[in-house]
Formats: structure tokens, sequence, C-alpha cells
């Protein structure tokens, strides 16, 4: 894995977003994996910059996202095709419909699932995967346990990742409990992938996915297991080391 350790916030965010630029410049049809989260809104913020300026073209690209929580309608302010739309989709020149979430207000979570993963394989795969990390460990909604679950699929969230996201609801009790989330065999599929992390309450988890272990108990150090990861942290997250 390689590992980029930036001064602070902006500057991660400033060199994720020349990654996901030079692969749109390269590919410019190419399929890009989203995240949600505070961490990547730098980086959204940034590549809707270069929009502007008119060095990107989004007319051609496809994105696929991690996760959405469930049950939610995408038009509640809380989902996360409502957070795309808000923080990057409808700031840049891309085809609403070339945007793909999870659709959290299906009654048939398990189709939506499989139609998802298909999905992906028909538009080619994923080109460059962006992920944050939780606390935990997770990537999308994939969380620590004693096994993890390969294809996009429904799980419950924990207890910690709750807790973690309340910050974002009026109270932890209107925080959903489940969500929909690609599975850990569909983002090591990624092409590339890019995990983004900063500040000291991700530490742990940066160490974890830094050090030798891979255990599903710290579902991020699955990326172990793949051979083009690029960690871009910055210093609070990486912490002080020999
Ligand atoms: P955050 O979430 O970017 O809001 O810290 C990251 C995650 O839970 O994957």
């Amino acid at each position: 894995m390689k590992v980029v350790i930036c001064d602070n916030y902006e500057k991660m965010s400033e060199y994720a977003a020349r990654i996901v630029a030079s692969c749109v410049t390269l590919k410019p049809n190419c399929v890009l994996g989203l995240a949600t989260g505070s961490t990547p809104i730098g980086t959204y913020n940034e590549l809707v910059r270069l929009y502007q300026n008119e060095e990107l073209d989004f007319s051609s690209v496809k994105t696929f996202n991690l996760d959405e929580y469930f049950p939610i309608e995408p038009t509640n302010s809380q989902s996360y095709r409502y957070f795309m739309n808000k923080n990057l989709f409808d700031r840049i020149n891309i085809p609403i419909e070339n945007t793909f979430v999870p659709n959290g207000a299906t009654s048939e979570a398990r189709a939506e699932c499989e139609n998802y993963e298909e999905k992906i394989k028909e538009y080619g795969g994923i080109d460059l995967q962006i992920l944050g990390i939780g606390q935990n460990g997770h990537i999308g909604f994939n969380e620590p346990g004693d096994e993890l679950i390969a294809a996009t699929h429904l799980t419950e969230l924990d207890e910690s990742t709750i807790n973690a996201n309340s910050r974002f609801f009026k109270s932890r009790e209107d925080v959903p409990d489940k969500a929909l989330t690609m599975g850990m065999a569909t983002i090591l599929r990624a092409r590339r992938i890019i995990v983004l992390a900063n500040g000291k309450e991700k530490r742990n988890a940066v160490r974890a996915l830094t050090d030798d272990r891979i255990s599903a108990k710290i579902p991020a150090t699955m990326l172990k297991l793949h051979k083009d990861v690029t960690l871009i942290c910055d210093k609070e997250a990486y912490g002080d080391r020999d």
C-alpha cells in the first residue's frame, strides 16, 4: 500500500482530487466509486473547482456510491443520494442518470443489491474507488465482525457507527440502523482504490491499515489484499511514529 501523509485536510483533499482528475482526464468515460461522510467533501469541492476552471469534463463519467441508509427516501436530506447531489452532482456536468446510489427506499432490498452488482459489471467495473474509513475500521458499511459479506447487501449498522453518524442527525434515535452497502469483494474489484483519512479520531484505523494484520474485525485491513491502494491521510490521522 502506498501511503501519502499530507500536512492537513486541505492538502489531503487536493491530493485526492488530483488523482480523481487524472483518472477522468485519461479516461473520460471512467467509472468512479464514490463515498459520503465528512471526509471526501474537500475532495468534491476541489473537483468542482477544477470543473469550474474548465479543467475537467464529467459528461461521460459514471459513478457508483458505496452505500445508502435503509430505509430512507432519496429526497430525505440525510440520504446519501441527497448528499451526493448537493456536494457534487448538482455542481458539475455529470448527467444525473449516470450516477448510481443504492435505493434506500426499495421494498425489495435483496433485488436492489443484486441489480446494483449487475449494473457495476454492466458498466465495466469501477476504475477508481474513493473510500473514507470509519473510526471502527469499516469501509462502506462493512462493519467489524467475525465475517464479512462479499457482495452488495443489507446490513445492520454497528453501535459505534450510529454514534459517530449521529452528529449529522437531530438525535441519535433518528439515525437509521440499517444500510445497503457494497460488499468487500465489490470494493476489492475496483482497479484502483484511494483511502482518505483525517483527524486523530481515525488514528487507530489508520494504524491498523498500515501494520501487518488482516482481520474481519477491522474491515479496512482487507485492502491489504489489493494491489493498487493509496492511503492519503493527514498528519493527525497518521500520528507520531518512529
Ligand atoms: P466520515 O465517515 O468521513 O464522516 O468520518 C467515514 C466513514 O464512516 O466511512
